[in-house]
């Protein structure tokens, strides 16, 4: 497009008389002159859009019937209307067909003081396809420049690339609306800028007609881009500070919670040896009831915190020369961990698991007798024991239910479980040979939890539950553990972790 400029509204309507037709656009004040150009155009039925600045436009027939022409654009928002319009009424048609090193945009020579230091470089237009470079980017352009090019060489427009266009403006529109200020340019001598100057058009430097902008990164966006980079990792880093100290308080939580846990397991072993100990020397009277009751509440918080299994385990096991409460405290353990993966996991199935636990040996005083498993295994090793001894054996599944019978306020079952405790599902247990049939689910979590926790106790260590170790247990007790829910407490045991 060609740009035609006017000084005034009656200067404007004398070019648009002139050369009717020849124009696509108009872009003018409303006022004064705006009414005059519009009176010109549609009286005569001619049609030409028509861009009038304003911040009170007209209304009315005439407007409402010429709107398709004519627009109006904000004094505050210019010059982002007047590009939107010219977009809109013009799409595509309006491309610069000109080369790229050809492509060059006027401005005027007397805003030019009001934008130091340039946003890109001046050109001097010595033919349509020569431009010279006079001034570089970042130069000031002062009233020696000024006068130099508008009086001297009467030149009321310089040149600039086409892409410099966006950023001079970018300028003009902050200076006038004073996000930016005018700045000052330093001193220069007024005959070294005018020699410099009329130099520069006498040679015409080869290098210098129609140089290319240098076109560095923005330096605003670089600097913006480098603080939002530098932002950006300082939240990472903080964020991974943040991320480690939680992870750090969880760990540390974690092991507060492991080490509590072991050390109330441990407490808990020495406290049901002092309550079996009672129980089997006074009966389990009242206060040894109670004893017996807190200490399997205070084992089922710890079942419950989840801590990890072996290294309760372990740690229990470590308490020597208690193998009786030893071996029950972490029959409890094992029991409720089977009873978690079998989805079992309100309170009261943990309380009869533990207090069956508790119980099942109350009877043996002697650890080497509560070590046997059967009554097999008990008349090989008939000569370690007296008649009464043996005879106890025999007979304290059923006695030791009958204890958890006289505890006040006990839950249901924890006599089966007891009483079942030595049965087997093929029938060879004892006291009663049941087979699988009848034995109680419960007991059946029971009878292979004691049996795991003689497994371990035969092993030099526990260290993690792996699943090489799982795996030993379970492949040397699938057979005897193939029925009915038997075989569903082995697969339990296989899901344990930790
Ligand atoms: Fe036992
Ligand atoms: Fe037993």
């Amino acid at each position: 497009m060609e740009v035609v400029e006017a000084e005034n509204g009656p200067q404007a309507l004398e070019i648009l008389k002139r050369e009717d037709n020849a124009f696509d656009l108009v872009i003018s004040n409303y006022a004064p002159a705006g009414p005059q150009l519009l009176h010109h155009i549609f009286s005569q039925g001619l049609q030409l859009h028509f861009l009038l600045n304003t911040d009170k436009p007209p209304t009315g027939e005439f407007f409402e019937k010429q709107k398709a022409w004519i627009h109006f654009i904000n004094p505050t928002s210019m010059i982002v209307d007047i590009n939107n319009h010219v977009k809109a009424l013009f799409k595509d048609s309006i491309k610069d067909n000109r080369p790229k090193h050809l492509q060059f945009a006027r401005i005027k020579t007397q805003i030019l003081t009001l934008l130091n230091p340039l946003p890109g470089d001046l050109y001097v237009k010595l033919s349509d396809v020569k431009y010279l470079r006079m001034i570089l980017k970042d130069d000031y352009f002062d009233a020696i420049d000024m006068d130099y090019f508008s009086k001297k060489k009467n030149m009321p427009v310089l040149y600039i690339r086409t892409e410099a266009v966006v950023p001079f403006l970018a300028k003009f529109a902050n200076i006038v609306y004073g996000k930016e200020l005018v700045v000052k340019p330093p001193p220069k001598k007024a005959e070294d800028r005018v020699r410099f100057l009329d130099k520069a058009l006498e040679t015409q430097d080869e290098s210098q007609i129609n140089a290319m902008e240098v076109q560095g990164p923005d330096p605003n966006v670089d600097l913006a881009a480098k603080k939002k980079e530098m932002d950006e990792k300082q939240a990472a880093l903080l964020k991974a500070k943040a991320d480690l100290l939680k992870k750090k308080e969880e760990l540390a939580k974690a092991a507060k919670v492991e080490k509590l846990s072991k050390e109330v397991a441990v407490e808990l072993t020495q406290s049901l040896d002092s309550a079996l100990a009672m129980g089997s020397k006074m009966g389990f009277n009242e206060e040894v009831q109670h004893m017996t009751k807190v200490n399997v509440l205070q084992t089922i918080a710890v079942v419950k915190k989840a801590p990890k299994l072996s290294e309760i385990l372990d740690k229990i096991r470590s308490e020597k020369g208690k193998y009786i409460s030893v071996h029950s405290m972490m029959l409890a353990h094992v029991a409720c961990a089977f009873a978690t993966k079998l989805d079992w996991t309100n309170d009261m199935t943990y309380q009869k698991l533990t207090l069956a636990a508790f119980l099942h040996d109350s009877p043996l005083t002697n650890h080497e007798l509560a070590k046997i498993q059967s009554i097999k295994e008990l008349e090989a090793n008939n000569a370690k024991f007296t008649a009464e001894e043996l005879k106890a054996y025999k007979e304290h599944p059923m006695t030791a239910a009958a204890t958890a019978r006289g505890f006040h306020e006990v839950p249901p079952d924890v006599d089966t479980i007891i009483a079942q405790h030595h049965e087997r599902p093929d029938g060879t247990g004892f006291p009663r040979g049941l087979n699988h049939l009848r034995i109680a689910p419960l007991a059946s979590v029971f009878i292979v939890a004691h049996d795991f926790v003689q497994f371990l106790i035969s092993k030099e260590k526990i260290g993690d539950l792996s699943p090489a170790l799982l795996d030993e247990f379970i492949r040397s007790h699938a057979v005897k553990y193939n029925s009915g829910g038997f075989r569903k407490v082995l697969a339990a045991a296989r899901a344990i972790q930790g």
